[in-house]
């Protein structure tokens, strides 16, 4: 069927989960903006209504149901009736199941399906009938479709799809599938294009950027990707996520000599037990994840980590936890995003018995927000005094006329708009911000001479 009768349609795409997502995103709103669609400013309004889901956790799931729903109460949209369309991770595990409880969806693509939304979305405008496409094709990285970017100075860039690791905790192999890397030159030629419009930074996405290439080439070669991309003349280079078995000490040679590649890295440690990492099936010690951070550290000096933190873990005992803890003082992180153990079915970890009550679980988690918000105190302290780049998104949400941005270490950082001037001449440029104020979620301090 044509898509000329999404012409002129509004949309609004509400996304969940990962920056996998957020990509995707991008991907879905890039073919319905080449369809002649535009964009709506709120999902209420619009005549096409996206969720782009996510099932990593149970509250996740939980999130869609809500707002699907609430859709139903909203007024008619301008174009005389509203399509809702669903994708992501819970349209990849439930398919056309997901209608049965969501009776005011009309389309369920899945993460392999992308490149088909627009058309679902305009059989589903045709006809009363849900359109529903969740098959795995082959071109599941599908990087020829158009995007439309958030942003003009920041790109998602993803290297891979999918992941090999099966964690025994993690539903993300069951709906993304295997890992299949991106052609080498394909990723440096996309970068180089971005930097030729004007993009600054980028950030190269995959499940365990670490392996790149592994399918491709039999070995991974994501410390070459970094070479490469470091010379096609983008100005700062980050990437998420890093698997600690994986991380080669040719990659951290890379992150060293390699001038864009920011100083920060995500490594995701889950736990400080190595009993528990066993039963997460992570395949490394808590010795190991040590052994890492030095030789990160010793290579690069001040760099700043940052990781993800599962606690209760079914059968984690009040002193696997304890060593979480100590992990996470001595590697002494600048930010760690930390999760409560969610049960989710398939995966192995849920067919573990576990009487723990959740009362001692959120002690525990709340004990480890109270360490990770002073080591990132600690963190930001040695900033003080120190002159640092910042690449500015514009003004912050809170004050219109305070500009907010990120230094190379990936901290945000604040700096009232100097007299004169207005928030939106800094968006995208990179300004010197002298600290005066560390706190533990931002810098700020005043500007220093001219954006560039
Ligand atoms: N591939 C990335 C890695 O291994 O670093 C992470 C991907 S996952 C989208 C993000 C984080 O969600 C994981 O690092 C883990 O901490 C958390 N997570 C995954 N499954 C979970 C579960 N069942 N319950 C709680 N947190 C979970
Ligand atoms: Fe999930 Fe583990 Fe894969 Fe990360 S590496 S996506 S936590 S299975
Ligand atoms: Fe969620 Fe899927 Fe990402 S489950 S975390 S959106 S890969």
């Amino acid at each position: 069927m044509s898509t000329s009768t999404l012409l002129g349609k509004t949309y609004f795409v509400r996304t969940f989960g990962c920056q996998m997502n957020m990509h995707d995103a991008e991907r879905v709103s890039g073919l319905l903006d080449s369809c002649g669609c535009l964009p709506a400013t709120d999902l209420e309004s619009a005549d096409i209504a996206v969720f782009m889901t996510c099932c990593v956790r149970e509250k996740a799931d939980t999130r869609l149901y809500g707002q699907c729903s609430s859709l139903k109460s909203a007024p008619v949209p301008p174009c005389g009736r509203r399509v809702v369309a669903v994708g992501g991770c819970i349209a990849q595990r439930d398919g056309a199941g997901l209608l049965t409880n969501l009776d005011n969806v009309n389309v369920v693509f899945g993460t392999h399906s992308i490149a088909h939304v627009a058309e679902l979305i305009a059989d589903a405008f045709e006809t009363e009938d849900p359109q529903v496409r969740c098959e795995e094709i082959e071109d599941s990285a599908a990087t020829d479709m158009p995007w439309h970017r958030e942003t003009a100075y920041h790109a998602w860039v993803p290297i891979m799809t999918g992941c090999n690791n099966f964690c025994s905790y993690c539903i993300v192999p069951y709906v993304r599938g295997r890992e299949k890397s991106r052609p080498f030159e394909e990723i440096v030629d996309e970068i180089t294009g971005l930097s030729r419009q004007g993009v600054r930074e980028i950030t190269l996405l995959g499940q365990n950027v670490n392996s790149y290439g592994r399918d491709l080439f039999g070995r991974p070669r994501f410390a070459e990707l970094l070479r490469a991309a470091g010379e096609t003349g983008i100005e700062r280079i980050r990437f998420t996520s890093s698997h600690p078995k994986d991380l080669l000490p040719e990659t951290i040679d890379a992150m060293a000599e390699v001038p864009a590649v920011m100083p920060n890295l995500h490594l995701a440690v889950q736990s400080g037990s190595s009993r528990i990492l066993k039963a997460m099936n992570r395949k490394y010690t808590r010795e190991d994840y040590l052994s890492l951070v030095e030789a990160v550290r010793a290579r690069i000096p001040g760099i700043a980590l940052s990781t993800d933190i599962i606690v209760g873990f079914p059968g984690e005992t009040e002193e696997d936890f304890r060593e979480t803890l100590s992990l996470a003082e001595q590697v002494g992180y600048a930010q760690a995003f930390t999760f409560i153990y969610s049960r989710r079915a398939g995966t192995p970890a849920a067919e573990i018995v576990d009487d723990t009550p959740h009362e001692v679980i959120q002690d525990r988690f709340d004990r480890l927000v109270a360490v990770i918000q002073d080591t990132a105190y600690a963190f930001n302290q040695h900033d003080l005094g120190a002159t640092v780049p910042v690449l500015m998104e514009g003004a912050s949400k809170h004050d219109p006329r305070v500009l907010q941005g990120k230094s190379p270490k990936n901290q945000t950082v604040h700096a009232p708009v100097p007299a004169g001037r207005a928030a939106s001449d800094y968006a995208g440029a990179i300004v010197d911000v002298k600290v005066d104020t560390a706190r533990t979620w931002y810098l700020s301090g005043g500007i220093v001479g001219e954006p560039r």
